[in-house]
């Protein structure tokens, strides 16, 4: 009997502890994890450096108010301006995706109050994509272009409008003058690990600037390494500019924070910076980078530049593509993705499946059994999301238990 409302669709696993890449059970067995909680825990599971900052600062102060500084909010958001995003702008603090998708498009309705259309009417409509994810809340749900995570909520919160992915003239003919927005995950992370094209971002870039809109994107997955650069985008289009980027998930490495920036670029012949849009009283929350959540992420994003992850985690994408391009395995069709967010997209006539689950979930549910923990993207892709770093031995037992569950799930013979 469990007292937890029914909303997961749980795997049979009991977790008690973790370390580095290894995750155990409640009956002591230890599995390789490939799932990180979801790309969160980016730095691996209870590493040293961020067990440290964590117990060190829950000792001297763990929360006061939004109502005072504190150094680690300070900090925090200057490390993430100047070094991680480097161009300027103001970062405000809250405790999930959603929660930072939903100030996101906040920004992007005050920014449609500031800069009206023509008729002088305030614009609101945030495009986004289809199979795209940003969240269960209200906002971020709305903003969320699947059916299934819809079904039941309605009537959804207005002032969002869905297009295809990668599909530049059906982008620009969803423009209308209540547009305000342009929002997107440059790689889809729940909807497949699909990656933007990257003649499509700067396609996004260069409407955005013909129709006054914000490019906004949602970083919450493929953000702040996990693509190999600091920036999702900088792995496919390295020259955009973004005007808003949402982060949780990895920021913190474990520790529950999110966060979303907004630039400084200026807006309007006075001088209007888009920060300043949202003022004192525009938004707020309560445990929103507190001391103990900021000084969790601080020493994740001093681990990944400090340790130089983002070269670790492009050779271990390479070691992971040679290895799996080199199978040539029936059951599988592709490799999708950057970094450490890699789809292996499944050939799904190939796997033999039990009622009632999807390819890819049966396909973790093996993988599971066999001591490998990852996640599905979608019912045909299984995504892979290692700690950033990961190291070429663990890699290579992932890979050998990814193998030998393939060749058992499969129909046909692979020599
Ligand atoms: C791209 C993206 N955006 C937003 C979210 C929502 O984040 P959270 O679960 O922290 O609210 C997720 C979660 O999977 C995500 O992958």
């Amino acid at each position: 009997m469990s007292y937890l409302l029914p909303t997961y669709a749980n795997f049979p696993l009991t977790a008690v502890r973790g370390e580095g890449a290894r995750l155990w059970d409640d009956t002591g067995k230890c599995y390789l994890d490939f799932c990180s909680g979801i790309a969160t825990c980016s730095i691996g599971h209870c590493h040293p450096k961020l067990f440290k900052a964590v117990s060190s600062q829950a000792s001297t102060l763990m929360h006061c108010s939004n109502l005072y500084q504190t150094p680690q909010k300070q900090e925090l958001a200057k490390t993430l301006v100047e070094d991680f995003v480097q161009t300027p702008g103001k970062v405000f603090f809250c405790n999930s995706g959603a929660e930072a998708n939903d100030g996101m498009i906040k920004t992007a309705r005050r920014f449609g109050h500031a800069r009206p259309n023509e008729n002088g009417e305030p614009r609101y409509e945030v495009i986004t994509f289809n199979s795209s994810f940003h969240g269960r809340t209200l906002g971020s749900m709305a903003a969320t272009a699947q059916k299934k995570v819809h079904e039941g909520f309605d009537p959804l919160l207005p002032g969002f409008r869905y297009v295809p992915f990668n599909d530049l003239e059906a982008l620009r003919s969803a423009i209308s003058d209540i547009t305000a927005g342009i929002m997107l995950e440059p790689i889809q992370g729940e909807g497949g690990v699909n990656p933007a094209h990257a003649d499509f971002l700067q396609g996004i870039a260069a409407l955005c600037e013909e129709f006054d809109l914000l490019l906004m994107l949602d970083e919450i997955q493929c953000g702040l390494g996990r693509t190999g650069t600091a920036m999702g985008w900088q792995a496919l289009c390295p020259d955009l500019k973004p005007d808003t980027i949402s982060w949780a998930k990895g920021l913190g490495g474990g520790f529950p924070i999110g966060a979303f920036y907004v630039s400084d670029r200026v807006i309007d012949a006075k001088g209007t910076e888009l920060s300043s849009l949202m003022g004192p009283g525009s938004h707020g929350s309560t445990y929103g980078g507190n001391p103990l959540a900021c000084s969790a992420a601080l020493a994740v994003l001093e681990e990944i530049r400090s340790e130089d992850l983002f070269t670790n985690i492009q050779e271990r994408e390479q070691q992971i593509r040679d290895a799996v391009n080199g199978w040539n395995h029936p059951a599988i069709s592709g490799i999708r993705g950057k970094g450490l967010l890699l789809g292996f997209a499944l050939n799904v006539g190939e796997i033999v499946v039990a009622d009632g689950i999807t390819p890819a979930g049966h396909l973790c549910k093996n993988l599971m059994s066999n001591g490998l923990l990852t996640v599905p993207a979608g019912a045909e892709t299984l995504r892979w999301l290692p700690p950033l770093n990961v190291t070429a031995e663990e890699v290579n037992e992932a890979l050998k238990i990814l193998k030998n569950t393939l060749d058992s799930v499969s129909k046909s013979e692979y020599a």
